[in-house]
């Protein structure tokens, strides 16, 4: 996996969880001690997805909180770095369609197994009031998915209406409906 969701996961922990703590999350994800992230590495799958479930093991929480959390840091992250993305869609439907675009993009510096790695993982179909996610992953990652959707919306003042055509929040493959609906009238 590109470096900038563990690099993310790793700041998140820098700011929110005491160094002993962030060492014992690191070890337990399989990270040696001193680890650090950098943005334009790839990072093991396996690895990248441990640390969540890491972080919730060692701060007794779900892994599902710890998404939502991580989401939202995500976020704040990406708005400042990523502003123009930010500015070209300024509603959460716009920023969906345009979702795997961004990431197809973000992949560019790596090989080409790796771009089609990252293109393949998610194709978008736009609704008239929302989008038709089909996400194919063996990170099963399709809760951050969820949650990246939601957190978008709510600082949009929006609402994201979430439902699965296929699969789950666990599936390697799965259809995502997100509807949209102003905050005010859900
Ligand atoms: C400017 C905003 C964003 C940036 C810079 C960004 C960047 C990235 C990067 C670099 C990855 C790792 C890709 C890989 O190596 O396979 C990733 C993964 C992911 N992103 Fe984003 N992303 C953004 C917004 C979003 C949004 C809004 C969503 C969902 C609504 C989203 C959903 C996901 C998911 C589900 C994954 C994990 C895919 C997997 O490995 O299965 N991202 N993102």
């Amino acid at each position: 996996m590109l470096g900038i969701i563990p690099h993310t996961i790793d700041q998140y922990l820098r700011t929110r969880v005491p160094p002993e703590a962030r060492a014992g999350i690191l070890g337990r994800a399989g990270f040696p001690d001193g680890q650090t992230f950098r943005l334009d590495t790839e990072y093991d799958d396996e690895a990248c997805c441990a640390l969540v479930d890491a972080i919730a093991a060692e701060t007794g929480t779900t892994t599902e909180a710890v998404f939502d959390e991580i989401s939202a840091f995500f976020l704040d992250w990406a708005e400042r770095t990523f502003s123009g993305f930010f500015k070209v869609a300024p509603d959460t439907r716009g920023f969906l369609l345009l979702q795997p675009e961004i990431h197809s993009s973000l992949a560019c510096g790596l090989r080409a197994s790796g771009q089609r790695k990252v293109a393949d993982k998610f194709r978008v179909e736009a609704l008239p009031d929302g989008v038709r996610m089909h996400y194919r992953s063996s990170n099963r990652l399709g809760y951050f998915y969820c949650a990246l959707a939601r957190c978008l919306a709510a600082r949009r003042g929006e609402v994201a209406e979430i439902s699965f055509l296929d699969g789950d929040v666990d599936s390697a493959a799965a259809i995502i409906e997100v509807r949209l609906k102003p905050a005010l009238a859900a």
